[in-house]
Formats: C-alpha cells, structure tokens, sequence
C-alpha cells in the first residue's frame, strides 16, 4: 500500500490560492500595463537553464551561486539549475537570438534560492523585471528606475524610499578593490565570523554584510564613489539630476553593491520603510554591461530591476493599501436540476460578466449559502416557478437594506439587469 500521509509543500515555499491570489494578479496586471507604457514587450525563458548561464552570470563567488543554487544533473547528465534570478536568462537569451537593440523586455518569474526562510525571504519567491539591452545611455537609467517608482506609486505604496550608488566600471573597481582589500587586510581580525577568513573571495560582499563589526571597518575604509573615472562620474550625475527633473526622489547611499558580480555603474534599491529594517528591499537592480560578453556574446550595456512580489504585497500590508480586485458580478441559484443554470450563465460570461453557479442539485438554503459566501453582488434565482413563466429574481447580495432588494426580470433582459446592477454598484 503506498503512504497515505500527507505531504506539504517544500519548506521555504508556499502555496498562493484564491483569497490572496487576486491581490498577486492584480500585481502583474499593474506591472503588465506599466511594462508596456514604457515600451516593454513580455520574455518568457526556461526556468532551469545550464548552470554556467548563472555561474559566469552572477559570478561563482557570489553567495547565491556559491550556497543557494538548486543544482541538479538530469537523465542526459547535464547540469542545470533552477533559475535564483531573471536577469542572466535574459541576457542568454539575448546572446542567443540577437534582437535589434535596444531590446526591453519585462518578466513575471518563480526564483529559487535555496536561503534559510523567514518573513519575507522565502526558497522559492516570484519576481517582477525589466531588462534593457543596447545601450548605456544614463537616460535608459532613469527610464528604468521611474517605471517601478511610478509602478509603487500606483500601486498606493507611499513610504519606498530609492537608496542609489555607482560601482563604476571594471577600471575605477579594479582601483577601488585594491585599496578596500588593503583596509580589509589590516582590519580582518575585526570581521564577522564568515568574512574573517574569508573576506578575500570577494571583498566587496563585505560591503553587503549587515553585522556590525563588518559595517564598522568597512564604514572606515575607502567608499567606491571616491574611485569613479570622469565617464562613471558624469553618468551618475546625469541620472541623478534626470530623476531629480521627472521628479522622484533618491538618496545616494555609497555602501550599496548588491549581491551580484554583475554589476557595474548605477546600482538602486528600493527600500520600503514600513517593513522594519530585514527584508524590506521590495526591488533592486542596475547596470550589467560585461554580462553580455561574460555569457559570450558581443559587448553590449544592459539595466535592469527585479521585484518581489512577496515583498510587495507585505509592504502593501504593512502601509494599510488595499487592493480591489473585481469579484464575482453574480452566482445561479438553479432549484430545478441545473440546466437553466447552465444556459445562463454561458450568456452572461458570453457578455463578459464573471459568474459562477453552484452544483450537484443542492438545496435552495445550501445553494444560498454558497451565492452569499462567493461575494457576488447578485444572486440569480430559479425556482420551479421561475422556469415556469421564463423570468430569473435577482437578488442585491450586497445592499441587504435597499427596498427593492430583489426583482423579477425575463430571462431574455438578465443580461442587461445584471449588467444595471454592477455599472450602479462601481
Ligand atoms: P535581487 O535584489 O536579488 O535582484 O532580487 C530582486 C528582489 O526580489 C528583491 O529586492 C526582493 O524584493 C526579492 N527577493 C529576492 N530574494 C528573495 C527571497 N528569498 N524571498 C522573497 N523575495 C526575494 C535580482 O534578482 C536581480 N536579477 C535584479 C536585476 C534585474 N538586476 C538587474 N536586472
């Protein structure tokens, strides 16, 4: 006999049903329509992919390839793994299918990350992004980091504040890590546990350790803005002062170089102060552009952003928005077996109104139950002697005082009552 026990979902991961799933299509619906006002068509790339995409991607130093890859060998004994995070896919799939650039595209994405769970930080969590392939005009830059400003703003979340640096490109870093190993040399007995020994893997994830003896001796040593070339200076500045003109605020915060190896000049997070001081990065991105030679292809600038979806629905709890999400407009109440039920409500979905019904020939109490608990704003109701003269009673679910909560219409005009009632109720 095979086990009968239950078995959960895996740890770290959870299961998103009806109830909280409407708030996270009501996210990529926003996102959708803000991707595409601002010229972003929709990639969809494999979710697993060779695991150099990600190695040479996010760099094998980086914890997340290091420690948090699911890595697996499948039954043709290629090693794959599970996609952490959308933008080196993108860039493969760019190198691979060379579009004319500039090529923006926007993305919906499980990412998986083998991390230990908690509030907010989860094995498997789903991403909104954008990546920008082509050019490495600053303007690009604001471009990018204005979508999800504009896309929170929307969204009604009012304390994201957008912490921004520079890491500079491959020359001004190359400077900046010879003088920080320098600090961190001479101050290592000073470190955390894990970067005592080993800070000199790579000495700017030190920069992103959160223990205080780590911010400590970093927050005396040298910062990276300090080593920007002329070039890396004035892109900055002319993304700076183009956000200051489209009007979103920033705050430059030298300690920012994010997780990734990837990464070269402007680097953002956006921090949603409502969610307390862990986990409270809703998005984050930045320039990549040594990606796309790193997975072989020709030199080509690139930015991008990823959201958590996760993240921004607790963000959204925490500042007390609301998301409406529309519901059902009605629910059949079918006394008389069913099939007047199901006739009517392929009319009113025909019409494009959301309804739903409910089954197996239950009673008229039972049935009701269901219509009150499905949040429709009208119950439709057919009894014996409804089919009898051709007419439905439609019922104000929502509105339980009004005098004429409930009225007789033919079957021929419910569409046009239904719809009445919803274009009344917005
Ligand atoms: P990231 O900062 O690692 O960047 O992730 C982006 C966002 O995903 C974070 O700001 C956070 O909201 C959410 N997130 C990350 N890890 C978790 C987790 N374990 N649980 C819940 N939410 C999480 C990237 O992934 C880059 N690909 C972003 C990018 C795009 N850079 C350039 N283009």
């Amino acid at each position: 006999m095979s086990d009968p026990t239950p078995i959960n979902a895996p740890i770290g991961t959870r299961d998103i049903l009806p109830g909280e799933s409407e708030h996270f299509a009501t996210l990529v619906a926003t996102f959708a329509t803000w991707a595409q006002r601002y010229g972003f068509g929709l990639a969809l790339t494999p979710l697993f992919e060779d695991v150099g995409v990600f190695n040479r991607g996010i760099g094998e130093d980086s914890d997340v390839a290091r420690k948090e890859m699911y890595v697996f060998e499948d039954r043709g004994g290629r090693t794959y793994a599970l996609r952490p995070e959308g933008t080196a896919s993108i860039v493969r799939a760019f190198v691979q299918h060379h579009p004319t650039t500039p090529w923006k595209v926007w993305y919906i994405t499980p990412a998986f990350r083998y991390e230990r769970p908690q509030a907010g930080r989860y094995r498997q969590h789903h991403q909104l992004g954008v990546e920008a392939l082509g050019t490495d005009d600053p303007y690009l830059d604001v471009e990018v980091i204005a979508l999800a400003w504009r896309f929170y703003e929307h969204l009604g979340l009012r304390q994201v504040r957008l912490h921004i640096n520079s890491m500079g490109h491959a020359e001004c870093r190359a400077m900046y890590l010879t003088q920080l190993s320098a600090h961190l040399s001479e101050h290592s007995g000073s470190l955390c546990d894990e970067h005592r020994d080993g800070w000199s893997r790579n000495p700017l994830r030190v920069l992103d350790c959160k223990k205080e003896p780590c911010v400590a001796v970093t927050d005396a040593g040298p910062m990276l803005v300090d080593f920007l070339c002329e070039d890396c200076r004035e892109h900055f500045a002319t993304v700076t002062s183009g956000l200051d003109t489209i009007g979103i605020p920033w705050l430059a915060n030298p300690r920012l170089v994010r997780g990734f190896d990837y990464y070269t000049r402007t680097t953002f997070e956006f921090v949603a102060e409502a969610l307390g001081s862990a986990q409270n990065a809703v998005g984050g991105g930045g320039r990549y552009d040594k990606l796309a030679e790193q997975l072989g292809g020709e030199p080509t600038s690139g930015i991008g952003f990823g959201s958590g979806i996760e993240r921004l629905l607790l963000a959204l709890e925490a500042e007390k928005v609301v998301l409406t999400s529309k519901g059902l407009d009605a629910f059949v109440v079918d006394t008389t077996g069913g099939a007047v039920a199901l006739e009517l409500v392929e009319r009113l979905r025909a019409a494009g109104l959301s309804v739903d019904r409910s089954y197996d020939q239950r009673s008229m109490k039972s049935q009701m139950k269901r219509a009150d608990r499905s949040g429709a704003a009208v119950a439709l109701l057919v009894g014996p002697s409804e089919r009898e003269s051709g007419t439905v009673t439609i019922r104000d679910l929502r509105n339980s005082d009004v005098a004429d909560r409930q009225q007789s219409v033919t079957l021929a005009d419910v569409v046009a009552s239904v719809q009445d009632y919803t274009n009344k109720a917005k």
